[in-house]
């Protein structure tokens, strides 16, 4: 994955042997050693190896989880009790995969925004962003089937209302709804493919993983300054430098993490899914999982037909439309400076932007009732302005802040800032 010329010469004769005949460690020795990362990489830059982590927890769990889960409306729900009390550790894996799957988010979502304040997705990078768009969507579709396996009150109403969305879609919408339940209503057959795709796709999302480092790989990281790297000045080897930042972001996440498993397992879950599901009995306020609410919340935004298209198509259409605006991204922002740090007015509609995500997930939390649709009306609005007028419009008339020659120039300018650093320099 190394876009460089190798430095790699294996030490003893096995090493050789090997990379005679599938140079695998040099594959590794380029791209998680000698690699070149720029030296000014701040915490921000570490999401993605945490995410890597999150990934390979999730799929560990999962499949243990798998050895004792039973895909059977009659069965799932007793399964899934029976890990938590009779199973060795049973609680820990569940634990651990449930809150894993809420971290998982926490860690993407952080990445995002990071690539939208520093202009991660500008070229040459583009490419690299848009396999990170697909994988937060492979994400979204496996935490959606996953959360429907427990069988549970949430599971069950959560993955009926879903579902229904797609009748919306004129023509081909009850076939695709049809498609997804195999049949007209969850019921077994729903659970069994649900189950068999959450097994699924986490190693369709470990592939795009694999392409996605590639890519970054090819156009190199950007940093805070959002400059290219121009000399060798410029950057550090990624072991240990990358490597070290890294592993202690890591450990604080995971400390973080842990807390959540051993003294709030439940907390970020919904009392209603420690409940067998009933189809019988609809629960007063169906919720998605957290991760979830900013775009239920646009979806029950849209309470107006606009022209022929009615209000439940538009919620729909909306809803996949706050998704799939990430896609042009690249091409959405006209500026000519990649970095948010040289960009004084996009920095603060970034910052608007992300107040304005949090509260769309505050009022998806909320009933769809009085204030609480207008309030996600206005939030809607900016959500979509943010991509589709701010990021055009301003980066044609923003004058951005002046720029440094080189990433070693800033870094040593911001030295020079503190004279006590500046004097050990
Ligand atoms: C399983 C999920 C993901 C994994 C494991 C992952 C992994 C990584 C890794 C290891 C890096 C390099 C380290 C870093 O910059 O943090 C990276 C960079 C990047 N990722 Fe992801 N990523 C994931 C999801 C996403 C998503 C959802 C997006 C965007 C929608 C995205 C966009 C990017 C971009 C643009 C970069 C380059 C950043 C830069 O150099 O400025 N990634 N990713």
């Amino acid at each position: 994955m190394s876009g460089g010329h190798s430095t790699y010469t294996p030490k003893s004769g096995i090493g050789k042997w090997i990379d005679a005949r599938m140079p695998l460690p040099r594959l590794v020795y380029d791209s998680f050693v000698a690699y070149p990362v720029p030296r000014n990489l701040n915490y921000a830059y570490t999401f993605g190896g945490i995410l890597s982590l999150m990934l390979i927890a999730q799929i560990l769990t999962g499949v243990v989880l798998a050895m004792h889960y039973v895909s059977d409306t009659s069965l799932a729900f007793v399964s899934v009790e029976k890990i938590m009390r009779d199973v060795n550790s049973g609680w820990l894996l569940r634990y651990m995969h449930a809150n894993g799957a809420s971290f998982f988010f926490i860690a993407v979502y952080i990445h995002i925004m990071r690539g939208l304040y520093y202009g991660s997705y500008k070229a040459p990078r583009e490419l690299l962003w848009i396999l990170g768009c697909i994988i937060y969507l492979l994400m979204m579709a496996t935490a959606f089937m996953g959360y429907v396996l427990p069988w549970g009150q949430m599971s069950f109403w959560g993955a009926t209302v879903i579902t229904g969305f797609f009748t919306a879609i004129p023509l081909v919408g009850e076939w695709i709804q049809q498609l997804l339940l195999g049949g007209f209503a969850v019921d077994n057959p729903t659970l069994n493919r649900f189950f068999a795709l959450h097994y699924l796709l986490p190693f369709m999302i470990a592939g795009v993983v694999v392409l996605h480092v590639w890519a970054l790989h090819v156009t190199g990281q950007t940093n805070p300054t959002g400059i290219e790297v121009k000399a060798k000045t410029d950057t550090v080897a990624f072991t240990p430098y990358a490597t070290i930042k890294d592993a202690f972001a890591m450990i604080v996440f995971l400390a973080v993490f842990a807390y959540f498993i051993f003294y709030m397992p439940n907390y970020l879950g919904h009392p209603d899914n420690y409940i067998e599901a009933n189809p019988l009995k609809t629960p007063a306020h169906i919720v998605p999982e957290w991760y979830f609410l900013p775009f239920y919340a646009i979806l029950r935004a849209i309470t107006f037909n606009i022209g022929p298209i009615d209000s439940k198509l538009g919620g729909v259409l909306a809803m996949f439309g706050s998704i799939a605006v990430l896609f042009f991204v690249p091409w959405l922002d006209t500026s000519r400076v990649r970095s948010a740090v040289y960009r004084p007015w996009y920095k603060l509609f970034f910052w608007l932007f992300v107040a304005d995500a949090i509260f769309l997930g505050w009022l998806g939390s909320r009933p769809a009732e009085g204030a609480y649709v207008a309030m996600a009306q206005v939030a809607t609005l900016y959500y979509f302005a943010f991509f589709i007028v701010i990021m055009p419009v301003l980066g044609l008339i923003e004058t951005p802040r002046r720029l440094p020659n080189s990433i070693t120039e800033a870094v040593l300018s911001k030295n020079k800032a503190h004279p006590a650093v500046a004097a050990k320099v």
